[in-house]
């Protein structure tokens, strides 16, 4: 006879009573969509490693979210990708240009649905003749206060345009606060959500995003400010750092080798909502695996999406997206 402290399955036997077993159940105002944005108004070009992704201009931007915000899209996070020869320098100056792919983007957007959440990813890679996420020394190293001083007029720029959230994954020292003190000072403060990439590991998950978004460094790696995969304690404290200086939302990249990372920063970081990122690379691995037969393409998604709310995240950014929404993986039952 089984000991009474041992029978587990009574309590899950029945399919609403599995779905009590969650903690947190997976909704459509949980996920945010990636969209990359060219300088070419018209272009809409398929990114061939990432599966069904593309690189839209701005004129193409609002028929293909139509239908997806129809279907419950709540928020997008904008990549600029320049494509024109002249839009690249080592200051990453045009990465807030007044005509360029972002700014535009925003405004088109926010035009067309007044209700989408807008967030920003800011960065110089994709900006930078060198590729880095900085502006550089001459022996190569990032150059700290330039380099944050221009991430903070980036940003600033963003939340003049109309972006609801700006969100930096440059992983230069110092930038939350310095994005803060720009908020301030436009008066956006209490109006423009900060959220941190603020343990974003270097390693080999980023090869497609970097291919989709031509923003490879030229030369070098980014280990010299990305964390190093093993650094727990770095990520503890990159987490804290950028709470104390003023971040709303914290990020883990990538998401599914990093769960103990997440689980980590909802303890560390209990009062601001965690968000995690499933990259580029966890997004062509789930394909290339279901291809391969290992796994049902949906169910290896879903599975993951759980995983990553159960280590303590409440926003996952997926380029996933428009298929689930598009086949009613989150509807409510
Ligand atoms: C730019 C940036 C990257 C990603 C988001 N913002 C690439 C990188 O740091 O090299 C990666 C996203 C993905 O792989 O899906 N700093
Ligand atoms: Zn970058």
């Amino acid at each position: 006879m089984a000991e009474i402290a041992s029978i587990l399955q009574g309590g899950y036997n029945h399919p609403l009573a599995r779905q009590w077993q969650a903690e947190t159940k997976l909704s459509k105002s949980m996920f945010m969509y990636p969209l990359f944005i060219t300088d070419n108004d018209d272009e809409e070009t398929i990114i061939p490693s990432l599966p069904g992704q593309y690189r839209r201009g701005v004129n193409k931007l609002v028929p293909f979210l139509e239908p997806l915000v129809k279907l419950g899209l709540k928020s997008v996070i904008l990549f600029g990708v320049p494509l024109h020869p002249d839009a690249k320098d080592p200051t990453a100056s045009k990465a807030s240009d007044p005509d360029g792919p972002v700014v535009q983007g925003i405004k088109v957007l926010r035009k067309a649905f007044p209700d989408l959440y807008i967030a920003c990813d800011v960065c110089l890679c994709e900006y930078t003749s060198h590729g880095h996420c900085g502006v550089l020394h001459e022996d190569g190293r990032l150059k700290n206060a330039e380099s944050i001083q221009r991430i903070a007029d980036i940003a600033g720029d963003y939340a003049l345009a109309g972006a609801n959230c700006v969100a930096p994954s440059d992983m230069n020292d110092g930038r939350i606060g310095a994005i803060k003190k720009k908020l301030i000072e436009l008066g956006l403060e209490n109006k423009v959500l900060l959220m941190s990439y603020a343990a974003k590991f270097s390693g080999c998950l980023y090869g497609p995003f970097r291919d989709a978004a031509g923003s490879a460094p030229s030369f070098g790696d980014r280990k010299a400010y990305q964390l190093p995969p093993p650094a727990r304690g770095l990520a503890h404290r990159a987490v804290i750092r950028d709470c104390n200086e003023g971040a709303d939302i914290i990020m883990v990249k990538p998401a599914t080798f990093y769960l103990d990372i997440i689980r980590d920063a909802r303890e560390v970081a209990p009062y601001v909502p965690i968000a995690a990122y499933q990259v580029s690379g966890e997004f062509a691995m789930i394909h290339a695996a279901a291809e391969k037969g290992v796994f049902g393409l949906k169910e290896a998604a879903m599975e993951n999406f759980q995983a990553i709310v159960r280590a303590g995240a409440r926003i996952i950014v997926t380029y996933f997206c428009e298929q689930a929404l598009k086949e009613g993986w989150w509807n409510e039952d």
